[in-house]
């Protein structure tokens, strides 16, 4: 009887280690913990025959089955301790990042050829000491066109076809009514640049736009010559494209400036020799310029005696086709994403 359940006892503890070897699962784990020492498991059913042993025998097997008991739930620590590390892993193994996947592209914005191009002009002319200034779209025909000595039926209108609201209001046509708003302002020593729209009646087409962009400039000093303007736009005009072009000047008229001057460019392309670029010119037309008429300077309550100063006024989008090698203004306004792009 005695070796019987001490075989019994060995049994268990043999099959247990097997079994235990083949656990697959947390929760198959949990079930053979029950079989095995549960209330009604196989070790429980072993010891209720103690009963049947004589009393000084039951020592002697009491031990041999809580070693036993001991050793199984050790191996079913062990177990457990294996599985939760076989789980983990798994669970990392679903998890797992691949870090060599593509990512999804960002569509980034950026800047406009205008803006790009009106920036650098800027900073070239911050970096020469001059200010921005600015002033309004609907201005009146005071600041547009009487003040800088164009009078009505003067017919220099005739060349800025104007949209008007009314007699007296209308959308600035160029941005020299910022030298009057400017000057109103402040005293001399001025030197400020104006970028900003205009609008002119125009049909629309490759050179022609309704709506556009001057950059005007203005410098009244003592002892401001028509030196000083040609020095300016030599340094502006190397600056944006390059220490081999020059500018040139020459007559013009406007009825604010006297002298007047018609500003060109050196052709970037040819250098000068003319191609299809320029015309076969070898220059490229600007913008105007001249020294500030005195009868504007003497509205404005400045002393010709003591100050001169000279203006400009440039196109940016003939700058923006030149420099991006486009022939059509229609581009620049159309926003088309897919050509704004490829820029
Ligand atoms: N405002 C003139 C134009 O639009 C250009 C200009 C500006 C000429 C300043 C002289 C001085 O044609």
């Amino acid at each position: 009887m005695e070796l019987n359940i001490k075989e019994q006892l060995e049994q268990i503890r043999a099959t247990a280690k097997d079994r235990l070897a083949q656990i697959g699962s947390s929760e198959e784990l949990e079930n053979l913990k029950v079989k095995l020492l549960g209330k009604k498991g196989e070790l429980t059913n072993v010891l209720s025959q103690m009963g049947k042993l004589p009393p000084d025998m039951r020592p002697a097997v009491g031990q041999a089955a809580n070693e036993v008991r001991a050793f199984i739930e050790e191996r079913i620590k062990t177990a457990k301790q294996q599985l939760e590390e076989r789980e983990l892993l798994r669970k990392l193994e679903n998890e797992k990042l691949d870090v060599t996947l593509p990512g999804k592209a960002h569509r980034a914005g950026k800047k406009h050829p205008c803006s790009v191009v009106l920036d650098e002009v800027k900073d070239a002319f911050i970096s020469m000491g001059f200010t921005v200034a600015s002033g309004p779209e609907v201005e009146y025909d005071y600041y547009n066109f009487e003040a800088l000595n164009i009078p009505k039926y003067h017919p220099a209108r005739d060349t800025q076809d104007t949209f008007y609201f009314t007699d007296d209001i209308l959308l600035r046509t160029q941005t020299s009514s910022v030298q009057i708003r400017t000057m109103e302002k402040i005293k001399p020593p001025i030197r400020v640049i104006a970028p900003g729209r205009v609008y002119r009646i125009d049909e629309v087409d490759a050179t022609h736009s309704p709506i556009f962009h001057q950059i005007e400039g203005l410098v009244v000093d003592k002892g401001i010559t028509m030196s000083h303007l040609k020095g300016s736009l030599d340094i502006i005009a190397k600056k944006l494209f390059g220490e081999n072009i020059k500018t040139r000047i020459r007559p013009d008229y406007f009825p604010f400036t006297e002298p007047s001057a018609e500003i060109s460019i050196s052709c970037f392309k040819c250098g000068g020799e003319g191609c299809k670029f320029c015309k076969g010119e070898g220059w490229i037309e600007i913008g105007g310029a001249g020294m500030v008429n005195p009868k504007v300077l003497e509205l404005l309550g400045i002393d010709t005696n003591e100050y001169s100063g000279f203006a400009f006024g440039m196109g940016l989008e003939r700058l923006v086709l030149r420099r991006y090698n486009i022939d059509d203004i229609r581009m620049l306004f159309e926003n088309d994403v897919r050509f704004l792009e490829s820029l």
